[in-house]
């Protein structure tokens, strides 16, 4: 969606300030003022404009309604006494928990062009992450790792090129030959944040394996080598025509033995042998099957990683034709329940026991809402991200050492960030999708101590709509995450845990401390796309629908967000807003409320994990991105932008309407705001400072 500015008519500015000082939640400053369509509420996106969008999936307007609330609602008031070294707390999990998956062919749209030229706003993103976590983990694969082949180079200082001729199976990956340039463009935004990195064999042909990738990979990333993926899921090779159909986990096992033999052989391989990663089967084989052919014991030295590769659903029907037509409507609520994250973990407990068993970390190396690019209005909303957070959070709990969710490009609706279409990098900038968001909380929760272990806590009296885990430090109980997945801009689903630590029949006494911090995960609806924000305004939000109603046209607060679509250079921006709750000394009681939705991330100890990891570092725009504001308004907007005369600015998602020069909206506004000033400086003068 496009960001559109205009000049507010006296009266909505009005109300704004009215539904402002009427917000009960604590007050902020505000560092500037940004102007935005109502988030996901574009105004401009009427059915028949989502009905003929033509442009790029990821950033298509369709929005679902919220779920109508269930009847009999849950219990909106859940008592927690959490208590130290809790029976059932995780194994200590790494703040890099929740990484990212990046689809190789699109590896140099993501990451940079190539070795010298970086794409900064990936940059800033990873950094955002690794202040809290300490490092990041991505992967560079995916079914287009299989065909790949290195060359010693490409025209144009290219890293990559896609064989579009060579299109044949049904998830239409073209052959992709890349230069060794693009493991040094790994190794140098490693340089810049702590990045490991995971790549993959091609394995198209298990009787001439590829192997140049590794060596590269091992010789160029050094340390920064993690993981070296064995067969991208195995189980799906005969049904996309790479095996015969007989092709069986036996088969599957014999050739990464047989790989391993000719790694033993192959020079620069000496550790990338030792580093696999198998067998990331997607669920057509169980791991179990895979398991019981004795390979992980036959070829411990070898491997380093136990995975698997999962999504809830697929939409390969409405994409490539395959399988069966999806209703979204019916699929949309399933998202928004703890149902879906138990789901969809259950089938690999007995996985993460094996691998304890066994003193292997055990990954789901791939995963998002669903396969075949996700779907509109599901993958790319609010709803996702408090998704992604309770999923991730519950792999964390259930004893997986890691995730990553993957990035697929502009033809997904998944992608927890993407940059955009690449003749608009210069007038765009990237957007950031909803799961990133979920891996910024996550990260944030876990932070860099490596000793953290996460419990999903009240499971006795917990609804599906209000799960919540609490993370322990050395046995301590030190942060919850609450989560709720009730949609209801009335207010009245509001969630309320009553938090108490220590105390009643354990003998242990009673410490609650006399106040937490809170920072929270909220937008309007579960439906909002983009805009979601992170320990931001939350009340500003809340009156989002009467301004929208009363004039159109809308100010908010600058509040800490990514924006909305094509508005983010990777950094967090806007005011931090970090709640102070009271707790109750002689009830011994801390009562957090969780918006609906929304989610809270409740800090138990005056221990920060927001920079915990590593300094907070951001990284200046280059050519990619020339400018150094972060929300930008398109100029095709604004130079139809009619706010002077009361109706709408007419913004277009499609990415072919833009064109010309960056305007920052900063910049824009500050010259309005000088004349606004004048007039009513004084009245917010107390809630503003305007840059
Ligand atoms: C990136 O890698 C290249 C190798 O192609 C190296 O010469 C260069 O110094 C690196 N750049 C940075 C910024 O580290
Ligand atoms: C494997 O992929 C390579 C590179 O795309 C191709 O040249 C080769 O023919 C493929 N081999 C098989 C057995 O499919
Ligand atoms: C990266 O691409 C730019 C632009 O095409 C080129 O000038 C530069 O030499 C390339 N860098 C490398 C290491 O190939
Ligand atoms: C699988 O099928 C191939 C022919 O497609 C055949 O050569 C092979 O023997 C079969 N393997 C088994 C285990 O049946
Ligand atoms: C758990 O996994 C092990 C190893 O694959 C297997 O032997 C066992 O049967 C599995 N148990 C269940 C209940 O699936
Ligand atoms: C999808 O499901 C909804 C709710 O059950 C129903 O009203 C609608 O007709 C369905 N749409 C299609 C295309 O089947
Ligand atoms: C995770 O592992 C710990 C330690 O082995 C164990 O106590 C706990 O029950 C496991 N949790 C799950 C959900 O399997
Ligand atoms: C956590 O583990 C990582 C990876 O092993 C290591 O680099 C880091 O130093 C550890 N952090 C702490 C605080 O021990
Ligand atoms: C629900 O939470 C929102 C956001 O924190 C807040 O603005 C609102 O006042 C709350 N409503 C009630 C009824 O507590
Ligand atoms: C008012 O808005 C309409 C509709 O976009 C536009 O065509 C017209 O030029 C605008 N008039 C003025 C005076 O800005
Ligand atoms: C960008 O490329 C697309 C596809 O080639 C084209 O339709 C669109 O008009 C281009 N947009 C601009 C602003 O050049």
């Amino acid at each position: 969606m496009a960001s559109g500015a205009s000049i507010a008519s006296a009266p909505s500015l009005l109300l704004f300030i009215l539904a402002f000082l009427s917000c009960s939640r604590g007050i902020a400053l505000v560092n500037a003022i940004t102007v935005y369509y109502a988030p996901g509420q574009n105004p401009t996106s009427t059915s028949a404009d989502v009905a003929s969008y033509t442009g790029a999936a990821a950033y298509n307007p369709t929005t679902l309604d919220p779920p109508a609330l269930p009847n009999p609602m849950p219990q909106l008031s859940l008592n927690f006494n959490l208590q130290s070294n809790a029976a059932g707390m995780s194994i200590p999990q790494s703040g890099a928990f929740l990484g990212f998956s990046v689809e190789m062919s699109v590896s140099n749209q993501i990451l940079g062009k190539n070795s010298t030229i970086l794409q900064v706003p990936f940059l800033n993103l990873l950094a955002t992450i690794q202040q809290r976590s300490g490092s990041v983990r991505v992967r560079v694969g995916g079914n287009s790792q299989d065909t790949a082949s290195q060359v010693a180079s490409l025209d144009d200082g290219k890293v990559l090129e896609k064989d579009l001729s060579g299109v044949t199976n049904p998830t239409q990956t073209p052959p992709l030959v890349f230069t060794p340039d693009l493991l040094y463009m790994m190794r140098n935004i490693s340089d810049f944040v702590n990045v490991r990195w995971f790549i993959g064999i091609p394995f198209n042909d298990s009787s001439n394996f590829r192997l140049e990738i590794a060596q590269s990979a091992q010789v160029i990333l050094g340390d920064y080598l993690i993981g070296v993926q064995a067969g991208n899921e195995p189980d799906l090779y005969a049904a996309h025509l790479h095996r015969p159909t007989n092709y069986s986990q036996f088969d599957y096992v014999g050739e990464v033995a047989s790989l391993i033999n000719d790694m033993s052989q192959t020079p620069d391989l000496s550790v990338a042998k030792n580093l696999l990663l198998i067998p990331s089967v997607s669920g057509t084989w169980t791991p179990e099957q895979v398991w019981d052919t004795g390979i992980v014991d036959a070829l411990s030295s070898n491997i380093a990683w136990l995975s698997v590769e999962h999504y809830p659903t697929d939409n390969c029907f409405a994409e490539f034709g395959i399988g069966s037509p999806v209703n979204v409507t019916e699929l949309w609520p399933t998202y928004l329940m703890h149902t879906s994250a138990q789901s969809l973990v259950q089938p690999y407990l007995n996985s993460t026991n094996f691998a304890q068993q066994k003193g292997k970390p055990f990954i789901m190396f791939e995963t998002n809402t669903a396969s075949c690019g996700g779907f509109a209005g599901v993958s790319d909303v609010f709803g996702a991200a408090l998704w992604g957070l309770d999923y991730g959070l519950l792999m964390a709990a259930s004893n997986f050492s890691g995730a990553m969710f993957h990035v697929g490009g502009e033809s997904v609706y998944y992608n927890p960030f993407i940059p955009p279409p690449t003749n608009q990098s210069t007038f765009r900038q990237w957007t950031v999708g909803p799961v990133y968001y979920s891996a910024l909380v996550i990260a944030e929760a876990l932070g860099p101590s490596n000793v953290s272990q996460v419990l999903e806590v009240g499971t006795e009296s917990q609804s599906a709509y209000t799960p919540n885990y609490v993370i322990y430090e050395n046995g301590q109980p030190v942060r919850m995450v609450l989560i709720n997945f009730l949609s209801d801009s009335s207010g009245n689903s509001n969630y309320t845990a009553n938090i108490q630590i220590g105390g009643g029949q354990t003998g242990q006494s009673a410490s609650i401390p006399s106040q937490v911090k809170v920072k929270y995960l909220t937008a309007s609806s579960v439906s909002q796309k983009g805009g979601y924000t992170w320990a931001g305004q939350v009340c500003a939000l809340k009156s989002l629908k009467i301004l929208v109603m009363a004039s159109h046209v809308l100010f908010l607060p600058s509040i800490q967000t990514f924006g909305s679509n094509f508005e983010s250079d990777g950094r967090l921006e806007g005011t931090e807003i970090i709640e102070t709750i009271s707790c109750d000394q002689t009830a011994q009681i801390c009562s957090v409320s969780v918006p609906a939705p929304g989610a809270a991330l409740v800090f138990l100890t005056d221990k920060s994990t927001e920079t915990a990891g590593a300094a907070s570092t951001t990284f200046a725009t280059t050519v990619e991105t020339r400018t150094i504001n972060t929300a930008t308004v398109d100029p095709s907007v604004l130079a139809t932008s009619n706010g002077r005369n009361g109706s709408l600015p007419m913004g277009s998602s499609s990415k072919g309407s833009a064109n010309g020069q960056v305007v920052g909206v900063r910049e824009y506004m500050s010259g309005f705001m000088v004349v606004l000033g004048v007039g009513v400086a004084s009245a917010i003068g107390l809630l503003m400072r305007v840059v």
